[in-house]
């Protein structure tokens, strides 16, 4: 008998061969043992809908093919794409608020304090997606700390996306995107019209260095950081790796008193004790616990 058919798109008329069983897992053990995203059995139609593209660029036949083709011969051209295809890339300006309040009134001036003597200041936002949450922090370092445009600061900005990331360099932003957290007043103040799209303006761009980084590869040119954003990417891991990265995180790239900023539905608690969480109000966020 043939493997059993996953996903409605056959009966919602999408004209694609529907993934069976085997195809979707094959899809599901790839992505996850390349970017350790773990995507459940009931997302099947969402591989198939996101692989759609993929396949039709590759000049598959179908995502059946596609997958086929894979299975065959792992290219890791092929892989790569079909992993930044399964990439959930969701972000927004100032997304959830609290941390960007956080970061104005109770995280960054006491860093800066701390860094005056040699005036440099480091980030690493380790989920960048398409941009907004590192822009998003140097646009409030120079609405908010203007004795750092002085210093040198470094925002290292990286994903696993190659889209993400090229949309981020380009600094392009669709009107649906910009309703999505952006202030009005900043609006004028930082981006110029672009045909239908909006360009942010390079004061701000040229103030982050985006660069593609696999979490569960090797972290080439990930800098001992000040601050470090992990925000929303752990939510696709399992446990053992959130506790490996969080590890890393805290002997190889958190200062001693520098900060992690985790995401809203995320914390270290069950996977490390490494970090102490400082909870001010609406917003939390995590210090390397002293050594001794
Ligand atoms: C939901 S977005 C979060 C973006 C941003 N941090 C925020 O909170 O708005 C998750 C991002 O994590 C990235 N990602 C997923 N797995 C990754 C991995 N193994 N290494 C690096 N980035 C990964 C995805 O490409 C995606 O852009």
């Amino acid at each position: 008998m043939s493997e059993v058919a996953v996903g409605a798109l056959a009966a919602r008329g999408d004209d694609l061969a529907t993934l069976t069983h085997a195809e979707a897992a094959f899809v599901r053990t790839l992505v996850r043992a390349h970017a350790a995203i773990v995507l459940d059995e009931s997302k099947s139609y969402l591989i198939e809908r996101r692989l759609a593209p993929v396949a039709r660029d590759t000049g598959a036949g179908s995502v059946s093919e596609l997958v086929a083709s894979l299975r065959s011969s792992p290219r890791p051209q092929l892989r790569d794409l079909v992993v930044d295809a399964l990439t959930t890339n969701e972000t927004s300006w100032f997304r959830d608020r609290h941390p960007f309040d956080a970061l104005q009134h109770h995280v960054l001036p006491p860093l800066i304090d701390a860094r005056r003597a040699n005036r440099t200041l480091t980030v690493w936002c380790g989920a960048a997606s398409t941009g907004q949450e590192p822009f998003s922090l140097a646009i409030l370092i120079r609405e908010h700390f203007p004795e750092l445009s002085s210093w040198n600061v470094r925002i290292v900005a990286t994903d696993i996306s190659r889209t993400a990331l090229e949309q981020a360099r380009s600094g392009l932003y669709g009107q649906i995107e910009i309703n999505r957290g952006m202030h009005a007043s900043y609006i004028s103040r930082y981006f110029q019209r672009d045909g239908t799209k909006f360009r942010l303006d390079n004061k701000i761009r040229s103030m982050v260095e985006f660069r593609e980084l696999n979490l569960v590869g090797p972290w080439t040119g990930v800098p001992r950081s000040d601050l470090v954003l992990l925000r929303n990417v752990m939510i696709y891991f399992d446990p053992a790796t959130k506790t490996q990265i969080l590890h890393k995180i805290a002997t190889d790239v958190l200062r001693p008193d520098g900060v992690l900023i985790l995401g809203g539905a995320e914390t270290t608690l069950n996977l490390t004790d490494e970090y102490t969480r400082v909870q001010k109000g609406t917003c939390g966020w995590y210090q390397r616990k002293a050594a001794g």
